[in-house]
């Protein structure tokens, strides 16, 4: 089983030659039975690997040796990569890497039947990423701060981060200090990291209360350390409570200022946002009555008042009322849960532009009324492809035409792409491309 002559050391030790990298971002050696799936290896890497049990694609290995390196094989920057789990491309030349999420972007819209122009990638750089989810842990004396390593619960403590915003990387530090005088031996929780424009906003998530003494280490902590805001909630769902504040954490769009509610979504890199705040703002052009649908604190809705009034809807409760807040006469603002009560096509009369910017599901039911439609142009904002190309069907078959997608390497090094798409309707309704 190689894709060149064998010579194994052990059973399940393999030789292999990469020639292709797959969806999730390991190198893939086609062998006479089936691929092989070889982490942080490059097309062109000679590896020694482990064979792993055979699944439904393909066979997952181990990477044990780089024998000979590919072409575009780069040392990778950060000395913890190969065991954290927050990277799995750093061994890749950016060009490479770049060209690669493109072709994923085209092969995930072929899937579908739809062949749009695919821009070339927007690039984001080391240091740019503005928000992180960081496990901790402590177990007896021993202090882990860092990502979960790969497929596992393990966590890898990092004494840097060559993605994080330095702001951010320098409270690894201080942040292993925090956990053991804090945490009890055992205990493990997340925490979000957020660096807003006026300062650092952490978010704590652990199963139990507080105790007077561990509020106090909190807010002693915002204070050394300059932290804005420090919150906790007992789950992903919970409702957030404030241990310190020094400053009101904030973010500016489009010249407008909104207070951010703990946990709150925002774009993880400010290169990422204004690439895709571009093409949305263009994309409306001179359109006066816009839609933002999944609006979060308002990332398109408030650069896009510039030009028109706008309507945004949000599902979150807190979201909403920090862009009502911040809201002028021109921008209206509603709750709602766009998932079981999408926006109809009664409701889509009148409308110019809609911008839509769902999770990572994508937005199935609210893209089927879209497509009923007669809005002229929809900006479609995407963390998935997968979702998009779905969505993207169901539009260009009710009478779109994908006229521009444009990927953007929102998470430098990992697997993911993200995109913007637009759609016109064509003329007479007819189907699209
Ligand atoms: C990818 S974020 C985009 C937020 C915003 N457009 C931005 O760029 O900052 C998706 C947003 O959709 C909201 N959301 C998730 N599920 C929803 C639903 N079923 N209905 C309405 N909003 C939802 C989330 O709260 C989040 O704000």
């Amino acid at each position: 089983m190689n894709s060149s002559s064998p010579r194994t050391s052990a059973p399940d030790e393999i030789e292999l030659v990469i020639d292709a990298v797959g969806g999730h971002g390991d190198g893939v050696a086609t062998t006479d039975q089936g691929k092989v799936f070889v982490p942080f290896t490059v097309p062109g890497d000679r590896v020694r690997a482990r064979l792993g049990m055979k699944g439904k694609e393909g066979t997952p290995a181990v990477l044990l040796e780089v024998m000979a390196a590919g072409a575009h094989r780069i040392a990778p920057p950060c000395a913890h990569f190969g065991a954290c789990g927050g990277c799995d491309l750093q061994q890749w030349h950016a060009a490479e890497a770049l060209d690669w999420k493109r072709a994923q972007v085209v092969a995930t819209l072929r899937q579908r039947g739809l062949d749009a122009p695919v821009e070339p990638v927007v690039a984001t750089l080391p240091g740019e990423r503005r928000r992180a989810r960081l496990s901790v842990r402590r177990d007896a004396e021993v202090v882990e701060v860092g990502f979960r390593a790969r497929g596992s619960h393990a966590i890898i403590d990092v004494a840097s981060c060559a993605l994080l915003d330095p702001a951010l990387g320098a409270l690894l530090a201080p942040l292993r200090k925090l956990t053991s005088d804090v945490l009890q031996r055992r205990e493990e929780v997340a925490v979000e990291l957020t660096l807003t424009d006026s300062g650092i906003d952490l978010l704590f998530e652990r199963s139990h209360e507080p105790t007077p003494a561990q509020r106090s280490a909190w807010a002693k902590f915002a204070t050394t350390n300059r932290v804005a805001r420090i919150s906790w909630r007992a789950d992903s769902e919970g409702e957030p409570e404030l241990l310190a504040k020094l400053q009101q954490p904030a973010m500016t769009f489009g010249g407008i200022s909104v207070e951010l509610p703990p946990g709150t979504f925002l774009q993880a890199s400010a290169t990422a946002e204004a690439a895709l705040v571009a093409e949305v703002v263009a994309a409306a052009g001179k359109a006066r009555r816009v839609l933002d649908l999944y609006s979060g604190c308002g990332t398109f809705a408030l650069p896009l008042l510039q030009r028109a009034s706008v309507h945004a809807l949000e599902g979150s409760a807190a979201a909403v009322a920090a862009l009502k807040k911040a809201a002028g006469a021109r921008l209206t603002v509603e709750q709602r849960d766009l998932e079981r009560r999408p926006l109809q096509k009664d409701e889509l009369k009148k409308v110019d532009f809609v911008v839509l910017d769902p999770p990572r599901a994508g937005a199935r039911a609210q893209s089927e009324a879209l497509a009923a439609s007669a809005v002229p142009v929809i900006a479609y904002v995407s963390c998935n492809p997968a979702t998009f190309a779905r969505d993207a069907r169901t539009l260009v078959d009710g009478g779109y035409a994908l006229s521009r997608v444009v990927p953007v390497d929102q998470f430098l090094w990992s697997a993911h792409v993200e995109l913007v798409g637009i759609f016109q309707k064509s003329p007479n309704g007819r189907r699209g491309r």
